[in-house]
């Protein structure tokens, strides 16, 4: 059966798949575009966006607002007629002025994790750009609608309900993941659905609730749409694609890993998060690892207590210094064996949801 199209407000994304953000500099124009053109939603991660501006070592706060406006124009250039989103996380230093930034470029969307975005509708307020949270549990979506119905008389556009098994930084504590059995997806997206059902009906909107967090296959897609998603967010598998942002020794360190390669870490951001395991987890593992230059991009970081950087370790990451960089994974990464075009993944994606949707 024909996949439901996601609705946002005036907007409507044909595909109900979602290309979650992916910083630094992994998920950029290029990458955003290309989903955005297949019908589906492309996010730009605004995560240190500026690192390859010449001025970003010494002023990466300009860098990273010009690089921010640039990329969300080359992205509306590539895909005139499709729905472009960013991805700003609450934990970085220059939030408020990036989403600014990106209002004043008419983004579609921004989506915000890393902490709760309680004063998101009031950056937003008179514009078109659709606001989105992103949670790890019922309790939480039911905090943040509270707190922007209260304050701001607003209920959010969507909320995405990212689970166990996503790549980057993750909701949760390392008991939480290490439990056994653990929280699974199926069941915070009820959850969260569960949550913001009394908000549906007080006023009569739907709020659509995204699924996030290891899903690899159309069948996955399917699963979670019979759930009562609207949709979902998929991140990983877009690293496998020609357009992702990303050097190519970046990209094959996924389409190689295997599944024991793929383990937990401590980020400075104070929550932990997944990636594949090489060099620089074994020298975190040994604590000889330090923090040469701070860039000054997270609220709660102090770099004399920190183990690494982990903006240094996302760049070298992205740059292909694949020894040395940080590579967040979600879980699946392993069934991942080739690179593929987005249109040829973003079809079989399709095909096999649709085939699955009955
Ligand atoms: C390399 C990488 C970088 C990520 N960076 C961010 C980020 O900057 N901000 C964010 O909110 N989520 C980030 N995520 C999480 C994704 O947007 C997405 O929600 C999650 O990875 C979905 O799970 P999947 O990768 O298994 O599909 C990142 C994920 C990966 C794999």
């Amino acid at each position: 059966m024909k996949l439901p199209p996601l609705r946002l407000g005036e907007l409507t994304a044909v595909v109900p798949i979602i290309q979650g953000g992916m910083g630094i500099g992994v998920s950029r124009s290029s990458l955003a575009a290309a989903v955005a053109n297949e019908g589906g939603i492309g996010v730009i991660s605004g995560a240190q966006i500026g690192f390859e501006e010449e001025d970003f070592a010494n002023n990466s706060a300009q860098a990273n607002l010009r690089a921010l406006r640039d990329e969300i124009r080359k992205a509306k250039t590539l895909s005139p007629n499709g729905i472009i989103g960013l991805n700003l996380m609450v934990a970085m230093n220059n939030y408020k002025e990036m989403v600014k930034a990106a209002v004043e470029e008419n983004i579609d969307l921004i989506i915000s994790g890393a902490g709760l975005p309680t004063d998101l509708p009031a950056l937003v307020k008179g514009a078109k750009t659709k606001i989105a949270p992103i949670v790890s549990s019922g309790k939480a979506a039911s905090v943040i609608t509270k707190m922007w119905e209260k304050r701001y008389e607003y209920i959010p556009d969507m909320v995405i309900v990212e689970g166990p098994e996503a790549g980057g930084h993750l909701g949760f504590s390392v008991e939480q993941l290490e439990a056994k059995p653990r929280v699974t997806l199926e069941q915070l997206v009820k959850d969260v659905i569960e949550a913001l059902k009394p908000y549906m009906d007080k006023y009569n909107r739907k709020i659509p609730v995204i699924a996030a967090g290891g899903i690899f296959d159309g069948k996955d897609i399917a699963k979670f749409l019979k759930l009562g998603a609207a949709g979902v967010q998929m991140a990983t598998r877009f690293i496998a694609t020609e357009e992702c942002d990303a050097d190519i020794k970046y990209k094959e360190q996924f389409i190689n890993a295997k599944e024991e390669d793929i383990q937990l870490v401590k980020s400075p951001v104070g929550m932990p998060g997944r990636a594949i395991r090489n060099e620089l987890l074994e020298r975190l593992e040994n604590g000889n690892l330090a923090v040469k230059k701070c860039y000054n991009c997270l609220k709660h970081c102090d770099p004399k207590n920190t183990p690494y950087c982990i903006s240094q370790a996302l760049m070298e990451a992205v740059r292909g210094n694949v020894k040395e960089g940080l590579l967040f994974t979600g879980s699946n990464a392993y069934r991942m064996d080739k690179i593929l075009k987005v249109k040829e993944l973003m079809r079989e994606l399709v095909q096999e949801a649709e085939a699955a949707y009955v």
